[in-house]
């Protein structure tokens, strides 16, 4: 029997900003992906996660802020600009923040974050299932200071960005996926 949830989940794949196109999700669809991550499995309701959209003059900000981070790693300035200007490829770019709290005394700080996957997740999912397109980035720019203090607020963590838009190309041949086997086991 053909399941259409199931192949939706199945056909899911990243696509980063340069195969990314107009348009990127509207506020209906970006509220659907929100409600989609709140049903996440999540210990204790803690909603350990927000998502940050990077709209209109901010985003000019965000590619002037990874520009210095590329600067500040050691790029050469003309790459440093390149990571500037692919920070403005995709139509949408949403920053992913985590609020893990570590003295919590029932939630375990793994299982907070494997909220906040689980959240990261059902995001992309849902935004596939509209028709849209993304892929979930961090590197090294999370680390930076400016960039943090930029996103973060107060116990926050920047997990990354998550790249957004409708897809302009198919997935690449190349892209294989681990064996079932590999992950289903009897325990014994
Ligand atoms: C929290 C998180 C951070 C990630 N950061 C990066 C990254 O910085 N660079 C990268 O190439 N992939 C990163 N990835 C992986 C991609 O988002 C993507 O999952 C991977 O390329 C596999 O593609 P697929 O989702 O189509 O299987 C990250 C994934 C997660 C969940």
């Amino acid at each position: 029997m053909k399941n259409e949830t199931l192949a939706t989940l199945l056909s899911r794949h990243s696509l980063g900003g340069k195969h990314l196109g107009e348009p990127g999700p509207d506020e209906a669809a970006l509220r659907q992906m929100a409600e989609a991550a709140l049903h996440a499995p999540d210990h204790a309701g803690l909603v350990p996660f927000r998502f940050a959209l990077v709209r209109g003059a901010a985003r000019q900000r965000m590619a002037a802020l990874f520009e210095t981070a590329a600067l500040a790693a050691g790029k050469a300035a003309d790459d440093a600009r390149l990571d500037a200007e692919r920070a403005l490829r995709p139509p949408l770019t949403v920053a992913v923040l985590a609020r893990i709290d570590l003295g919590h005394p029932v939630v375990p700080a793994h299982e907070q974050w494997a909220a906040v996957g689980g959240a990261i997740t059902n995001f992309l999912n849902a935004a596939h299932a509209l028709g849209f397109a993304g892929k979930m980035l961090s590197g090294h720019k999370v680390r930076h200071p400016a960039i943090q203090a930029a996103f973060c607020e107060s116990g926050e963590t920047l997990a990354g960005w998550i790249s957004l838009g409708t897809p302009v190309r198919a997935p690449s041949a190349g892209h294989a996926k681990a064996g079932v086997e590999q992950v289903l086991r009897d325990w014994r």
